[in-house]
């Protein structure tokens, strides 16, 4: 039996994910399937997703629908989620998770690499939660979670088109959470800090860059997706009913 806890209110809610093919999306996706949640889920990377779907469905968890989406196309994403809406009902919970942390120097940028990194990051979420609203505002209750990052508050350098955008989410999830307050649909930010994951690992997790984070985190131990995961389900459940506008730090006690 697990240690950790069981949402009632989770068991049957449509929950729709973006990015969930792999990292911290992955285990979303099945953190909200283990709940008994209904869950569909984008990601650009397609057979991934659908392997996940298949992986799910063979330890006998609830099969969630795995749709294929590049969130930079707007409508194309809006499609999808209208699709996936029509397949499993209006969706009460949205996890705005995909993005991609490149690296770039300021002196390469260019406008049209600069327009893709907010695509990427930021400029689906709000559009997301466009496509969403309408169902939340008719069933009286919904939760929209933008996934941020302490990257910006940490000042860190080297990726300024994904921190920009990251720390634009801040903003944007007050200021969306205050208009569709009266609805009782509540926005919050999830901020990770360093999260192991499989990308993470390949691409920019050396030995030193994981001793500077445990220097710096108060928890000496490395963070996994399973600790972003309890906090979006317990924002997604009823339990977390009263809180909007905030951002959620699970960063170890770095910031
Ligand atoms: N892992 C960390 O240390 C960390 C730290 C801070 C914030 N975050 C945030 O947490 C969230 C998840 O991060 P992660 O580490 O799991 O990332 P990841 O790169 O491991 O996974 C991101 C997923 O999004 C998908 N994706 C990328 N571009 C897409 C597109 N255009 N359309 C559709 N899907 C697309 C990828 O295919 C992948 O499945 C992100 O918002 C990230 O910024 C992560």
């Amino acid at each position: 039996m697990s240690r950790y806890a069981r949402y009632p209110s989770l068991q049957d809610r449509v929950v729709f994910i973006s990015g969930g093919a792999s990292g911290i999306g992955a285990v979303l996706v099945e953190a909200f399937c283990d709940q008994g949640a209904k869950v569909a889920f984008v990601d650009i990377d397609e057979k991934s997703g659908i392997e996940l779907a298949e992986r799910l469905a063979s330890e006998g968890k609830p099969k969630p629908l795995a749709l294929p989406c590049d969130v930079r196309d707007i409508p194309a994403y809006q499609r999808t989620i209208a699709a996936a809406a029509e397949a499993l009902g209006p969706i009460a919970a949205l996890v705005n998770n995909a993005a991609r942390d490149d690296r770039h120097k300021v002196e390469d940028l260019t406008p049209e690499y600069w327009d893709d990194c907010l695509a990427v990051n930021l400029r689906h979420h709000v559009f997301a939660a466009q496509a969403v609203i309408p169902g939340m505002k008719a069933a009286g209750w919904g939760s929209i979670q933008n996934l941020g990052s302490v990257s910006w508050m940490r000042g860190r350098d080297g990726m300024i088109g994904y921190t920009t955008s990251k720390a634009a989410i801040h903003g944007m999830t007050r200021v969306l959470a205050r208009e569709v307050g009266p609805d009782n649909i509540r926005v919050n930010s999830v901020v990770p800090g360093g999260v192991v994951t499989e990308r993470q690992n390949r691409l920019w997790r050396t030995p030193e860059l994981d001793k500077s984070l445990m220097d710096a985190q108060c928890l000496k131990r490395r963070l996994v997706p399973e600790d972003v995961a309890r906090m979006v389900l317990w924002l997604a459940a009823d339990d977390s009913d009263g809180c909007t506008g905030q951002a959620f730090l699970v960063d170890g006690g770095i910031v």
